[in-house]
């Protein structure tokens, strides 16, 4: 069985390289880049191994291609696109509308398609499945089902094969054709009722997320105000042993997923005359912490930052990937710069960001530790500035939350 997955970013590679070990994957993208990079058997997601691809490429199950073309004789298609916010902070499916445009003028016999980018509940019914049916010349009956995605990337313990998929097919057909392509590879499989109730689900798991990351942000403010410790606080609460989930305060939310799946919630929920106001406000308060710790930042060195050498530590989303999707770095160095401060930031990881390389960790006034590597040493962080402002409460020994 042939499978064309469109979308070779951490989505649709890390399922690339899972569903090679059974089928034959055509990996399709429009960045020619990572297509030559794919070929060559280099991964440029953290999670695959450039050694298991080489070894796909190899047996010869597994090759990319940015020619649309290529994906006409597969039998699956699953459609792993982006889906961000436009600039006024809207669903934005522009990349799923060009992935239905290639699947509609090239696939010319009936295939499973199945979605696995993250979107409202009603993207398939209402727009992958038309959308493919207005590019194609003939009408060809497809079968649709929606399988949303939960990869972590960077994570060990849980990946596809042991984390429990949701799946739903437009028709009985489609269910059973879904599971049966998924059950190769996955250990775990909750067919629900409709493709709806998945895609909810989806947005819902990362909202869930995103309020409790909210909430302890408030709450370390409001420990900070009582002058108590947050992490202490939230170590004696968890040792409840029910009704109670530890979430970690932090200078923000990152990636491609708590920021934006609670507004695609929150948008179809307000289309639909349903008030979102506690996740609107989640997302306020996220974003309002990076504000939060500059301010802080600032009270601790006299109220003035201006000229003082900053750098920032940690600029990807979350440690141990290179990721600077959303990163709460961003709008920490952007109120630091507000307010006078020379800045530069330290993040090996990422290597090159915004035009900016990563600066070495030594020599600064102050250090702002947003996201801690694994690989980062505490002590080079601790001697890396006279003032060290941890977000992350790893860094024993600086100034915290
Ligand atoms: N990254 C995650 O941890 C994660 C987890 C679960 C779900 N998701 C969801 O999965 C979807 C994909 O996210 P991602 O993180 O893999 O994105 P990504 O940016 O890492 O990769 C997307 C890839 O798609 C390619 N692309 C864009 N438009 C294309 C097109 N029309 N045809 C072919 N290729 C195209 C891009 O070049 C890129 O390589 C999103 O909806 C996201 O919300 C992501």
């Amino acid at each position: 069985m042939k499978v064309a997955i469109i979308g070779q970013g951490y989505v649709g590679l890390t399922i690339s390289s899972f569903a090679s070990e059974f089928f034959e994957v055509i990996g399709f993208d429009k960045s020619q880049r990572i297509v030559d990079q794919l070929n060559a058997g280099i991964s440029h997601i953290e999670g695959v191994e450039s050694a298991t691809l080489k070894k796909w490429i190899g047996r010869g199950s597994f090759r990319a291609t940015s020619r649309e073309a290529n994906i006409s004789d597969a039998d699956v298609v699953v459609i792993a696109v982006p889906t961000p916010l436009t600039d006024d902070r809207k669903p934005d499916l522009t990349f799923i509308d060009a992935a239905c445009k290639t699947v509609g003028e090239n696939v010319t016999k009936p295939v499973l398609v199945i979605n696995e980018s993250t979107s409202f509940p009603g993207t398939l019914r209402n727009y992958i499945k038309p959308a493919i049916e207005k590019y194609s010349k003939n009408k060809i009956e497809h079968l649709y089902a929606i399988s949303p995605e939960r990869v972590d990337p960077g994570r060990s313990d849980f990946n596809q094969k042991n984390t429990p998929r949701l799946y739903s097919g437009l028709t009985l057909e489609a269910s059973e054709k879904t599971r049966a392509f998924y059950s190769r590879f996955c250990d775990k499989l909750i067919e629900v009722s409709t493709p709806e109730v998945a895609e909810a689900a989806k947005l819902f798991e990362n909202t869930f997320r995103q309020v409790n990351i909210a909430l302890v942000n408030e709450f370390a403010q409001i420990a900070n105000a009582l002058g108590i410790s947050v992490y202490e606080t939230l170590d004696a609460a968890n040792t409840k042993p029910y009704g109670f989930m530890k979430f970690i305060p932090s200078a923000g939310v990152g990636g491609h997923c708590i920021p934006v799946d609670p507004t695609y919630l929150a948008a179809i929920a307000e289309e639909n005359g349903a008030p979102a106001t506690f996740i609107r406000r989640a997302n306020e308060v996220n974003l309002e912490m990076s504000e939060y710790i500059v301010r802080r930042v600032f009270e601790d060195n006299g109220g003035n930052l201006q000229g003082k050498s900053v750098l920032v530590v940690g600029v990807a989303y979350k440690p141990n990937v290179a990721d600077v999707r959303e990163t709460a770095a961003e709008l920490v160095i952007e109120h630091l710069r507000c307010r006078g401060a020379v800045v530069s930031w330290h993040d090996d990881v990422v290597g090159n960001w915004k035009g900016e390389s990563s600066a070495p960790l030594q020599g600064a006034d102050i250090a702002v530790v947003v996201t801690k590597h694994d690989g980062v040493d505490e002590k080079k962080i601790l001697a890396s500035a006279p003032y060290v402002f941890d977000t992350t409460g790893k860094v024993k020994g600086a100034k915290s939350l």
